[in-house]
């Protein structure tokens, strides 16, 4: 079902009129357009991708290192301003909607996780407070528990954990505000591999569970293949290949083969 150059099934060929869920493919949960973006210097960073991103399953984003892929990533939740007609989620683009709810359903963990000043139960309470609700004590152990963090963790300051703690804390958090997206930048370069092992866990349980849709952007190629459903290479800002994670040796980019011969 899946074809090169960044579409897959259900995308719709240039200047095709969308058909309506109800008679067609599922609407995909985003769809970009011709997405470029330049570097001030006038450099290309994103080539024109074009993708749609399916819901509720785990898309993986693999490619060398600048290849665009954070930047590609950034667009979803308007951590840059994309331009007008080129990311749509469920069918709207993404500009005409509130950016601060856009971030509530598209939620975002980064390569280095950044926690805010207090506690840790602080820092999980923080979106939905935003939102006026507040998170009881026995929500926040079970936030904690689903980003594999023991619920004692919950009194202690923020600034006194470890990397890989704090990157967990970052996924309670963005949890807390019941996301129906998650954009993942290499979520577990800091964890340990048993944490990294349950964070994976976590992440297909949610899929599973809650019909989550997920972005990884990963360096490693047997991640992506352990838990993604559809595999992206992104190569110099394009969109190079499309493919289930099982037949990336069928990949025709070299750089594809160059990730299988040296994956880890
Ligand atoms: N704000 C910016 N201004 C200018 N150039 C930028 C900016 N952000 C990113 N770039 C450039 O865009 C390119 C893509 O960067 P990006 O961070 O998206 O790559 P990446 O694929 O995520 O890399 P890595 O695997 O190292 O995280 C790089 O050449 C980077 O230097
Ligand atoms: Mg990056």
């Amino acid at each position: 079902m899946l074809r090169r150059n960044g579409s897959c099934a259900g995308s719709p060929s240039e200047g095709a009129v969308e058909q309506p869920a109800e008679f067609g493919a599922p609407r995909p949960k985003f769809r970009i357009k011709g997405l470029t973006k330049l570097s001030e210097s006038g450099e290309t960073i994103l080539a024109g991708v074009n993708m749609d991103i399916p819901r509720g399953i785990i898309v993986g984003i693999i490619g060398p290192s600048g290849s665009g892929k954070s930047t590609l990533l950034r667009a979803l939740n308007r951590l840059w301003e994309p331009p007008a007609g080129t990311v749509f989620l469920d069918g709207d683009d993404i500009l005409d909607i509130d950016v601060l709810a856009l971030r509530r359903k598209v939620g975002m963990l980064f390569q280095l996780p950044a926690l805010f000043e207090g506690t840790v139960a602080e820092n999980v309470r923080y979106g939905p407070a935003l939102a006026g609700r507040k998170v009881s004590d026995a929500e926040v152990a079970r936030l904690l528990g689903l980003a594999d963090l023991d619920p004692s963790l919950a009194s202690r300051n923020g600034s006194e954990l470890s990397v890989g703690q704090a990157q967990r804390v970052a996924l309670a958090r963005t949890l807390a505000n019941d996301p129906e997206v998650l954009l993942l930048d290499e979520p577990t370069s800091a964890l340990d591999p048993i944490s990294t092992q349950n964070i994976e866990d976590a992440i297909v349980r949610l899929k599973k569970t809650r019909g989550l849709t997920v972005v990884l952007v990963s360096h490693s190629l047997k991640q992506i293949q352990r838990v993604a459903d559809v595999a992206c290479l992104v190569v110099d800002g394009e969109v190079v290949e499309m493919m289930e994670p099982s037949d990336m040796a069928r990949a025709h980019h070299p750089m594809a083969r160059r990730f299988l011969e040296l994956s880890t």
